[in-house]
């Protein structure tokens, strides 16, 4: 069922809140298989669920990546029917923002490295679009990807922090077959750059290969220039953090679940990875 106004959404899931488990997935469109096994995870687990589809103008902080992204809403409703789910949402601005949101989030150091660094606002931006969100559909279970492994972080922390009686469940990064981490961003990616893309989560693999033998700071630098050696690729960040407060680390031993994140330019467009080291 295809809604775009808040006070429909609202009445549908009224009833169906009454004897039914609501499961939501909010996505920006450009639907890919990585948003669908999200989808497909929530239909495994929630009787009802409610796919928002929108295009967050808070969280861009560069206007160029707004006009830029990509839209499809109406493949994007196809795979959705297809994949199961019972509602989506397609609001316009106005219904999820009728006046400006003027909410600073405080997320302490979390939301300070590295996306949040280098995208300073985007968080934030994040916070004030899934809180709303989040209000409106008041779903029991809501369905993130480990691809946007911070993102993940801070909104655990904004249902803490808010108090939501709302079970965050993360499933795992979906990948082409040639490893490169799925996103709606490989659509702006030429044929050439495409090809070269894949180094990414190749290097993140091989950096896994290594920690038995190395340290964080030697990793950290060897992970640079093998994807800066790429004449079309160029690191932004490629930071090791501890997984839980997403603060660097410099040795293996100060955290109990370390992770690999990284952000890298391929030409104008850029794209993230991560991957588990410990
Ligand atoms: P978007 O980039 O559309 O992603 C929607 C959800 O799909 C996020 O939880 C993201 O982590 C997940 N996802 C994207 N690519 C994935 C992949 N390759 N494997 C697994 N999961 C993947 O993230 C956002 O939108 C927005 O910030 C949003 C949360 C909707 C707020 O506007």
């Amino acid at each position: 069922m295809l809604i775009s106004s808040v006070i429909d959404l609202q009445q549908q899931l009224s009833s169906l809140r009454k004897d039914k488990s609501i499961g939501f997935v909010p996505t920006m469109g450009a639907l890919h298989e990585g948003h669908l096994s999200l989808v497909r995870q929530a239909k495994a687990d929630s009787d009802v669920v409610v796919v928002s589809i929108f295009v967050n103008p808070t969280q861009f902080n560069n206007p160029d990546d707004l006009k830029n992204y990509p839209r499809d809403t109406e493949n994007d409703i196809k795979k959705l029917e297809l994949a199961g789910a019972t509602i989506i949402f397609t609001p316009v601005e106005q219904e999820i923002y009728p006046e400006p949101d003027t909410r600073i989030f405080d997320f302490g150091a979390m939301d300070k490295v590295m996306e949040g660094f280098y995208r300073p606002g985007h968080f934030n931006g994040v916070a004030q679009v899934v809180d709303r969100l989040f209000k409106l559909v008041q779903p029991h279970t809501a369905f993130f990807g480990e691809k946007d492994f911070q993102q993940l972080a801070i909104i655990k922390a904004l249902v803490a922090q808010e108090n939501l009686p709302i079970r965050i469940v993360s499933c795992p990064i979906v990948r082409e077959p040639d490893g490169l981490a799925m996103s709606s961003r490989n659509l702006l990616l030429s044929a050439a750059q495409r090809t070269h893309a894949p180094l990414i989560c190749q290097t993140l693999k091989a950096a896994a290969a290594k920690v038995s033998s190395t340290t964080i700071p030697a990793l950290k630098k060897w992970i640079q220039t093998t994807i800066d050696t790429d004449p079309v690729l160029e690191t932004e960040y490629a930071e090791i953090v501890d997984a839980r407060s997403l603060q660097p680390i410099v040795q293996w031993d100060e955290a109990e679940q370390v992770q690999l994140c990284a952000a890298v330019y391929a030409g104008s467009i850029r794209l993230i990875d991560n991957i588990r080291l410990k």
